[in-house]
Parts: structure tokens; C-alpha cells; sequence
């Protein structure tokens, strides 16, 4: 390799705390003496972040006998049977970083595919690893990846893993995954003791116990749950999670993308501010820091760690402090709150080929404080009776001053109760933060491969429903009538993020950008829509399609919602309990279309009927919703389409012993043409297998 290049890989290696790995010439049989001793690397090897010339490689070979650190080899083949080596070198492990090993390879051809293993002084080898470098910048070919969310292991099986692998391992080589994006919750940091788990069991799950317990762990939410105190907790969640056999071989066969969502850190945090149920605000510099340094040790991943130290993560010296001052977009000045968040940057983008530009955000890190949540609102709701939230005061209450065209209103109304609009001199909310919206709204504008692909950990349609519509005599008299218009199922994601939401969105229709999606996770369903900044009767402009994935194990809404209480009045409008003891997802059409929808199908059974009394006003932005889907979902994209297929399987309970990874429930197709600046996208539908029921 010439002096200049390898000058590159070395700068870049170093930027991303990783030892450098280049080619040697001619390729050759390994002569490392590797013999498979998976026991002693028990959480696998792994690859992420591809781009056209380099990807990042990963693994952990742990010691017990007191050293401090110790030096593996590693070895890159062009063959399985290694017997085209065409790379090798030396890369440490230390007790320092969790005996985890961050090794770049440098000046691979793009589109490549490769197998790679570790070896130590011994001869003891890990297992062996695929992966892949991503097409040139001008490949034309089609682009393949699947897109992934909320693996929450002691609450189910990761048969979707399983699946994935089987379908790809007999899928035409050009029709293969190129990567797997994970879109957060790679990890559940609340985890329960068998002391906290009622009767063994949450919804239809049996409750294990698969991490070990925390050195430094802590109750909370009434002691419901133990969350991490300290770095190492957060490294014994990843050596468990890493131990689940499909979800190893998963990160041994594809590269991951990986971005964090909220469990990767804590449950309800923002910043480095934690709040658990009855807790308010604690402040948590230094766990934001012990879970970003985990992060990174688990994730090979193209990200800067602090600090000079190419082998690990040099944490940087924070306290736990009070954060008390914020900015115009709700970022808390407290210096060790900025140093925290500051101590791992995980967003950014990637290309893949002629057609992807994939750019990842973080929902997390930068988000301001909720302003729903505050004391001033409550009044509002006093003795109020009514389980939602109406759509114009979460409008009024996210967008602040900014409400209206920077005309809000005076009062916040709900029925007959009003209270002084508190947030009418106050800024709108932001999830991105200032400096990472200009990042963001910068790499869209500067796409240009054929797909735009946000990926976001959280999910952007909105979760409307239409309660003016129920009839009167559905509710008891003591609930209040409702009058309000519209209300909402959830405002804690990007569908409640009306203002900037539509910034995001208008920053692409002013720019003219096409081929605009979104994918994303966090929701525990399935959903296809569209990307558009408000619903009828406002003006419907999409300017994209998005997509959210169901969860790999983690419970979704419907599961909750069977287990609730079977007497609620409202019950019709999520589950219709029917005499043979089924109980049906009616929320999926109350979502998708309306109150009157849902109460048909729970009475009649009948789905032409219940579509055909539905609220075409409601929902223009959905085209698939299905509460209670797990699994996975693949893109592929060409020059003129993008097929999104959503892959569901049944409720992940136990693990499938098949090596198909069980039964399929459904494969749908959502196909998007390509549409030029000015056109609004169109989707069609295919159920390509099974049966999605009342999800269409
Ligand atoms: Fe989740």
C-alpha cells in the first residue's frame, strides 16, 4: 500500500480507538495454528461500520490470572478456510477496555466479502467471522439491509435472528443483507431479580435471569426493577446478552450499524438525567459516561472514544451534579452534563453503494426536558376521567412560542378547564439538540445517492386517534363528553414532536429532496406510512415514506393491552375478547382507521365493514399497523424502487429449536417508486405470505 494511503488508515484507526490491519501481498495460507476454543472469546466476534475500503472488527478474549493485558493476532481471509490470509496483525486486549478488541481493516476492495477470526498466544482461536465492505460509491446494483430494535433478552427468544440468518444463508449471493442496522435497545439496563417478578411471569412471558446480578445495582420504580450503577453493570448486561446464541451468530455473519436508543443508557433519561417513576430528576454524568464507554467497547463502530489512548475508552472525570440551567433548545449547561454527552458522539452516516446514504441520529443524548410532564399542566386534568391526551394541547405544549407561526395561545384548554399557557414564552421542544440538527439537516441536503435513509431510534408517525368520535353512549356517565377533536396514543417519540418534526420535513421538500425515508424502531410494532409534517384538515404533504420495525422480543402494546383490564369501557377499541377466549388487536384499526372501525370489528367480526365505516380523515399517513408484530424488516433499493419488507413472527416466548427460527406470521411488501422533486410518494402494499390480519 502507498505511504499516503496507509498514512490514512493509520489516522483514521487511531481516530477510532482501533488497532490498524492492512493487506499483505500475495495472499497466503494462514499459518496462525488457530484452534476453535469458542469458551475462551464466550461473546463471539462481531463487525460493524462498513464503508468501501475498511470495516471494524470485534472481540473479547478475557483473563482471569491477573495480568493486565495480553496480544491477540487476527487474521483476514479471503476464503473460510483462511486459506487466502490477506491480512494479519497483532492486536492487544487489555483488562482496561473489558478484554475487548477494536481492530480496523484498512484498503479492502469495496464490495468485498471476507472472513476473519482471533488468535491468541496459545493457538486458541475465536469463532470465525463474515463481513463485508460496502459497493462503491457508484455502484449501480441493488442495495440490501435489514433494519432491527428492542432485543430485551430475559423477556424472550431472538428467533428473528435465527430466521434472518436462515433466509440469508439461501438467498441468491446479490440478494443477500448487506448489514444489519440496530436502531437501539441492543440492551435492557432495567432488568428484574426473581424477587421482583410477580408469579414468574410479565404478560405471557417467563421472566429469566440470564445477568448477573449487579455489583452496584439499585431498585427502583417502587422496586419493580434494578438498573446499573456503575461500568462494569453495564458490561455484565452486554457479556450476557452477547452470550444468546442467535444473536452471536447474528453480529458473526453480517457487519452492524448500530445507533443506542434509551436502554443502552436508562429507561426514561435524557442527557445525562435520569428520572425513574415517584424519582424526579437525578443527575448521572458519570453513568451516561460508563454507558457510553460500554457502548463503545460492544460496538465496533466508526466513533471517536476520548482521550489518546488508541486501546480504550479514557473515561472522562465527571460528577454528579445537579442540571439546573438550560439553553434555547433545552440542553442542560451544567459543564459535567456537556462533558458526558460530549464523551461519545454516535451520530453519523454512512454511504453503501450508488443508491444509500444512511444517516444516523441520536434521539437521546441531546433531547431537551418533556414539557408535558410538568406541575403547571395538572390542573388541567384534575378529576378528569378521559385516558388520552387531545392533539392540539400536545401541539401547543411541544412547539411553545413557536406555536402557530409564533402565535400561541394565551390559555391551554382542556373541556371545560383552562389554565395560563406556560409554554408561550418558552422555546419548542428539540430531540436533536442545535448542533446535531444542523449536522443533520447539512447531510440531507448534501445526499446523494438515490435513498436518503434516516434512521432514528424513535419512530415519527403520529399516534392520532379520533375520540370525538365514539359514541356518547359508550361512556359512563362520570367521564367527561369528550370535545376536543383529535387526541394522541403517545407524544413521547417523534410523533409528538410536531415542530421539529416539520422542520426536518420542510428542510427536505425546500430542498427538493427525493427518495426520502425513514427507518426506525422503539415502538415494539410494526408501521408503515408516510413522512409528512401534519394531518387533515391541515394540509397532507408527504415529503417520504417511513417505517417502523417491530421489536426482536421486547413486549409491544397489544401483548400489554390483552393482559389489562377486561372490564374498561375503552377495552373495544384495542382488544375484542372473543367467546373461544381469542383476543383480536382492534388498536390496530383504531390507529389506522378510527375509533368507529375499531367498535365495528369488535362487534361484528367483519373487516370489509369495519374499513368501510372508518375515518379517511384520521390517518392519511398509515398504511400498515400492526401493535403486536416482532421480527425484523429488510430494504432493498435500486434506482427506482424501495421494497421495505416487514417480516413477522410469532410472539418470541420461547426460543425456536428449528434451525429456521420457527414459523412465520406474515411477510409484507411495501414498495415506494421513485418520485421527483415536487411529486408526493406513493406506496403499495403486497402480503407477500401469511395473513397480517387487521394490521392492513
Ligand atoms: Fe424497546
Amino acid at each position: 500500500m502507498p505511504a499516503l494511503e496507509r498514512r490514512h488508515f493509520l489516522k483514521l484507526a487511531a481516530a477510532l480507538g482501533a488497532t490498524l490491519v492492512v493487506g499483505c501481498s500475495p495472499a497466503r495460507p494462514s499459518a496462525s495454528g488457530w484452534r476453535e476454543r469458542r469458551d475462551l472469546f464466550p461473546q463471539g466476534v462481531a463487525s460493524g461500520d462498513p464503508d468501501a475500503h475498511s470495516v471494524l472488527l470485534w472481540t473479547r478474549r478475557p483473563y482471569a490470572d491477573g495480568r493486565e493485558g495480553a496480544t491477540l493476532q487476527v487474521e483476514v481471509a479471503e476464503d473460510p478456510a483462511f486459506t487466502r490470509v490477506i491480512a494479519t496483525a497483532a492486536a492487544p486486549v487489555l483488562a482496561a477496555a473489558d478484554w475487548t478488541c477494536r481492530v480496523l481493516v484498512g484498503d479492502l476492495p469495496p464490495a468485498g466479502e471476507y472472513w476473519y477470526r482471533f488468535v491468541d498466544a496459545e493457538g486458541n482461536g475465536s469463532r470465525i467471522g463474515r463481513t463485508v465492505t460496502a459497493p462503491a460509491p457508484d455502484d449501480p446494483r441493488p442495495a440490501r439491509f435489514a433494519f432491527v430494535s428492542c432485543q430485551s433478552l430475559p423477556e424472550g427468544a431472538m428467533n428473528a435472528y435465527r430466521k434472518m440468518i436462515f433466509e440469508d444463508e439461501r438467498a441468491a449471493p446479490e440478494e443477500r443483507l448487506g448489514f444489519v442496522l440496530h436502531l437501539g435497545d441492543f440492551i435492557y439496563e432495567v432488568v428484574q431479580y426473581p424477587e421482583q417478578v410477580k408469579d414468574g411471569k410479565r404478560y405471557d412471558r417467563v421472566i429469566t435471569f440470564p445477568v448477573k446480578k449487579f455489583a452496584n445495582g439499585k431498585a427502583v420504580a417502587n422496586n419493580r426493577f434494578m438498573v446499573p450503577g456503575s461500568l462494569d453493570d453495564y458490561r455484565a448486561l452486554y457479556h450476557a446478552y452477547l452470550l444468546d446464541p442467535d444473536l452471536q451468530d447474528a453480529r458473526a455473519r453480517w457487519p452492524f450499524v448500530a445507533m443506542w436508543d434509551n436502554h443502552e443508557f436508562s429507561w426514561l433519561a435524557w442527557q445525562s438525567i435520569q428520572e425513574f417513576p415517584g424519582e424526579g430528576r437525578i443527575p448521572a454524568q458519570t453513568l451516561k459516561v460508563a454507558a457510553n464507554q460500554a457502548w463503545f467497547e460492544y460496538q465496533p463502530m466508526r466513533v471517536t472514544p476520548p482521550g489518546r489512548q488508541i486501546t480504550s475508552f479514557e473515561a472522562p472525570q465527571v460528577v454528579d451534579t445537579p442540571v439546573t440551567g438550560f439553553d434555547d433548545t433545552g440542553l442542560g449547561q451544567e459543564a459535567n452534563n456537556l462533558v458526558a454527552i460530549d464523551s461519545l458522539i454516535a451520530y453519523r452516516a454512512l454511504r453503501w453503494g450508488r443508491h444509500i446514504d444512511l444517516i444516523l441520529t441520536d434521539q437521546r443524548s441531546f433531547r431537551g426536558p418533556d414539557p408535558s410532564n410538568r406541575d403547571e399542566i395538572g390542573p388541567l386534568f384534575e378529576g378528569v376521567r378521559f385516558p388520552f391526551f387531545p392533539e392540539a394541547l400536545s401541539m401547543q405544549v411541544d412547539s411553545g412560542r413557536e406555536f402557530a407561526n409564533g402565535r400561541p395561545p394565551a390559555k391551554l384548554s382542556f373541556g371545560d378547564k383552562s389554565i395560563a399557557n406556560y409554554r408561550a414564552s418558552e422555546p419548542a421542544q428539540s430531540m436533536l439538540g442545535a448542533k446535531q440538527k444542523v449536522w443533520f439537516l447539512e447531510c440531507l441536503r448534501g445526499a446523494t445517492a438515490t435513498w436518503k435513509i434516516w434512521g432514528s431510534s424513535l419512530g415519527t408517525p403520529d399516534w392520532r386517534i379520533d375520540p370525538q368520535n365514539l359514541p356518547p353512549a359508550m361512556l359512563p356517565p362520570d367521564w367527561m363528553k369528550w370535545s376536543d377533536g383529535y387526541a394522541v396514543l403517545s407524544n413521547g417519540d417523534w410523533g409528538g414532536m410536531y415542530h421539529e418534526r416539520a422542520q426536518i420535513f420542510d428542510a427536505v421538500r425546500d430542498a427538493g429532496i427525493t427518495g426520502f425515508a425513514i427507518v426506525s424502531g422503539d415502538r415494539h410494532s410494526f408501521w408503515a406510512g408516510y413522512a409528512a409534517r401534519a394531518l387533515p384538515p391541515a394540509a397532507f404533504e408527504p415529503v417520504g415514506v417511513a417505517f417502523v420495525g417491530g421489536s426482536i422480543t421486547s413486549p409491544g402494546m397489544q401483548e400489554a393491552y390483552e393482559h389489562g383490564k377486561k372490564d374498561s369501557p375503552l377495552r373495544p377499541l384495542f382488544i375484542a375478547d372473543r367467546a373461544d377466549g381469542r383476543m383480536e388487536p382492534t388498536m390496530n384499526l383504531l390507529l389506522h382507521h378510527g375509533v368507529r372501525s375499531a367498535l365495528e370489528y369488535a362487534s361484528s367480526g367483519d373487516l370489509a365493514k369495519a374499513h368501510a365505516v372508518g375515518n379517511p380523515q384520521m390517518a392519511p399517513h398509515l398504511s400498515f399497523v400492526d401493535m403486536g408484530g416482532h421480527g425484523y424488516a429488510t430494504v432493498r433499493v435500486d434506482a427506482d424502487t424501495m421494497a421495505t419488507d416487514f417480516v413477522c413472527i410469532p410472539r418470541p416466548i420461547e426460543r425456536s429449536r428449528g434451525v429456521d427460527g420457527g414459523p412465520l406470521r406474515y411477510r409484507v411488501r411495501h414498495e415506494v417508486p421513485l418520485w421527483r422533486a415536487g411529486e408526493k410518494p406513493r406506496m403499495r402494499q403486497m402480503v407477500l405470505e401469511g395473513d397480517a390480519g387487521l394490521a392492513v
